[in-house]
């Protein structure tokens, strides 16, 4: 009889025109995995002109915090990963402040394309790619989550305030403590905001040590 009634509904469904099941994937490792090769083809928006490699995210599937920058630079379009620029030298040292690495973290972006010449990813560039993200931020669940300059706040916290604005205070993005700070490359180009950011990261540091999962 229980057969009976799954065969009935595989008829139902082959006949509503789904050919292939679901396949729940056995990690989040996996699941990540999965839709980085679907999505690493992606022509929604122009941004794939540019394309050299898609730059999907990396680091701990199952992290405490996820860091969220704007776009992919140069270098991250020719490699393929997140922050391995002079960002992301930064970026590293950074972390290696707060006693971390960028294993323990998963680091990925706003738009998964490098804009050309590194401008701001446009309106349209941004919704496009954003559910993507908002997919990465479902499957991880972190607690924390680390927004990396102007561009990567305003797009997820969806505001028009002020990057000083929105680092004078934490936030909630669906339930999760949000920080907002700002992004390593404008550090290496103002090094008088390094203290302000310095004090971000600490705060930023003892939430991690409080709700690492
Ligand atoms: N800047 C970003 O915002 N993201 C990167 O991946 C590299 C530089
Ligand atoms: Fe697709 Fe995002 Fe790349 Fe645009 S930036 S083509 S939406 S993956």
């Amino acid at each position: 009889m229980a057969l009976r009634s799954l065969r009935l509904q595989l008829e139902l469904l082959h006949n509503l025109g789904i050919r292939e099941l679901y396949k729940p994937a056995d990690s989040r490792a996996e699941l990540l995995a999965r839709l980085q090769a679907a999505y690493s083809t992606c022509v929604k928006c122009q941004l794939h002109t540019g394309r050299v490699k898609f730059v999907y995210g990396e680091g701990d599937p199952n992290a405490t915090a996820m860091l969220i920058g704007e776009g992919p630079g140069e270098q991250e379009n020719q490699t393929g990963r997140p922050f391995v620029g002079a960002a992301g030298k930064l970026l590293d040292d950074m972390l290696k402040a707060i006693q971390l690495t960028r294993s323990d973290v998963y680091i990925c972006n706003i738009v998964k394309c490098r804009p050309p010449g590194n401008r701001d990813p446009e309106a349209a560039e941004r919704e496009a790619c954003l559910p993507y993200l908002l997919e990465q931020i479902d499957i991880i669940q972190p607690r924390l989550i680390l927004l990396l300059g102007r561009v990567a706040a305003q797009t997820l916290l969806e505001t028009t305030l002020s990057l000083e604005k929105l680092r004078s205070s934490t936030h909630e993005f669906q339930g999760i403590k949000t920080y907002v700070s700002y992004h390593p490359a404008a550090l290496l180009r103002n090094p008088n905001w390094k203290r302000p950011a310095w004090e971000d990261l600490q705060k930023f540091r003892d939430d991690h040590l409080l709700l690492r999962k």
